[in-house]
């Protein structure tokens, strides 16, 4: 089956978040992380089957919605979940803002390694909580976890750790052995892990993501697990997530925390779920192809072809992570927003001399995004 990911859709006058913020202005947007890519056909089909019906009340998910979760997660994932663990969100930045209100009382601390998906660091100060920040550390040519620091910036007062996995913005797919060492220090304190695991459709790198609740019974009884269609499918607009939250001590809170706030899905979101996750996978394993084919384009460009940018081997997630630190930048990102690319900037992130670029796009997109850049950074040193 041959699936259509060159053709570049015209969404600068659509109600693209992504786009409409260089509105009128030659800059091509790679910063938030939605793709330029229409959803598969399936979806598709399945979305105007929905409207076709006409009615849109309150909706619960559809037949068939919760069996196809299960059947994928253990499919996939090698993990044998339970219908009752299953907690229907409208996207994962609400679930880590619920996980962090679910647990403690105010002023007790939230803890994330950095640099993070800006929502991590921001979560915990909408919940009157405190944010504790662990920078990843540089090992050899990947980051991972430094746990012994972390271990030490725990206190009698923390009690989340959030975690991403893979991890946006440095784009590690985290091995067992990463996350077991995670899951031991929050056991031995008590903390509960919410795992954002929202890029973990888009292993890039031919390895395997591995849910950090299926390392053993005792992590799965202290964590949520946060997942969705939502960027895989690229259907983030369509608000469809879910927790998976074995031990009912640890969902009964979380359920709590979010009453009369947060509701769960609506309709097009579980239709568009549910045909996603039941026939999407074809379209999936192409566009896999083409985001590797994308992510080889930019390593190679940014590492041999402009000088003072450098990056990592990106094993999950659409994002490169650039280090932009050796052109002394005082502000990257809007330096490269002048030479008509509109990249994230790193100091979001916590992660200063950073650019965040969304490779989730066309190649010929991606191609004058990066011409762009090396353009402006020859200018710039000559
Ligand atoms: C790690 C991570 N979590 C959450 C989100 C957003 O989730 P949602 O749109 O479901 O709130 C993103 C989007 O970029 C993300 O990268």
């Amino acid at each position: 089956m041959s699936f259509d990911f060159d053709t570049v859709p015209d969404r600068r006058s659509t109600d693209s978040l992504k786009w409409r913020r260089y509105h009128g202005r030659d800059i091509i947007p790679m910063w938030v992380a939605d793709m330029d890519f229409r959803a598969p056909a399936c979806v598709l089909e399945a979305l105007h089957a929905r409207v076709e019906h006409g009615v849109f009340g309150y909706a619960v998910p559809p037949e068939g919605l919760v069996e196809a979760v299960v059947e994928r997660v253990e499919r996939r994932y090698h993990w044998r979940i339970e219908p009752s663990w299953i907690v229907w969100l409208p996207g994962l930045v609400p679930a880590l803002n619920l996980a962090s209100r679910a647990f403690g009382d105010d002023g007790d601390e939230v803890l994330t390694f950095t640099p993070a998906y800006p929502p991590f660091l921001a979560a915990p100060g909408h919940v009157r909580r405190e944010m504790k920040v662990v920078p990843l550390r540089r090992e050899g040519t990947r980051w991972t976890f430094d746990l012994e620091r972390f271990e030490s910036e725990l206190s009698a007062r923390s009690r989340v750790l959030l975690l991403c996995n893979p991890h946006n913005p440095v784009g590690r797919r985290y091995e067992p052995d990463e996350l077991r060492g995670v899951a031991e220090i929050c056991l031995g304190r008590n903390v509960v892990i919410c795992s954002d695991e929202i890029h973990c459709d888009l292993v890039l790198d031919g390895g395997r993501h591995v849910p950090i609740a299926t390392l053993g019974e005792d992590i799965a009884a202290r964590t949520i697990t946060l997942m969705a269609p939502s960027k895989t499918f690229n259907i983030p607009g369509l608000n469809c997530a879910f927790a998976v939250i074995p031990n009912a001590d640890l969902r009964r809170p979380f359920q709590k925390a979010r009453e009369g706030i947060v509701p769960g899905t609506n309709a097009l979101g579980y239709a568009a779920c549910l045909a996603a996750y039941r026939d999407g996978e074809p379209w999936r394993t192409a566009l896999i192809e083409y985001l590797r084919r994308n992510s080889r384009l930019v390593y190679q460009t940014v590492n041999n072809e402009i000088p003072g940018l450098s990056m990592d081997e990106v094993q999950a997630t659409y994002l490169a992570w650039i280090d932009t630190t050796e052109l002394g930048l005082s502000e990257p990102a809007k330096f490269f927003e002048q030479a008509g690319v509109g990249l994230s900037d790193g100091a979001d992130f916590l992660g200063p001399g950073y650019v965040r670029l969304n490779f989730g796009c066309p190649e010929k997109t991606l191609r004058e995004g990066l011409d762009r850049m090396k353009r402006a950074v020859d200018k710039q040193m000559h």
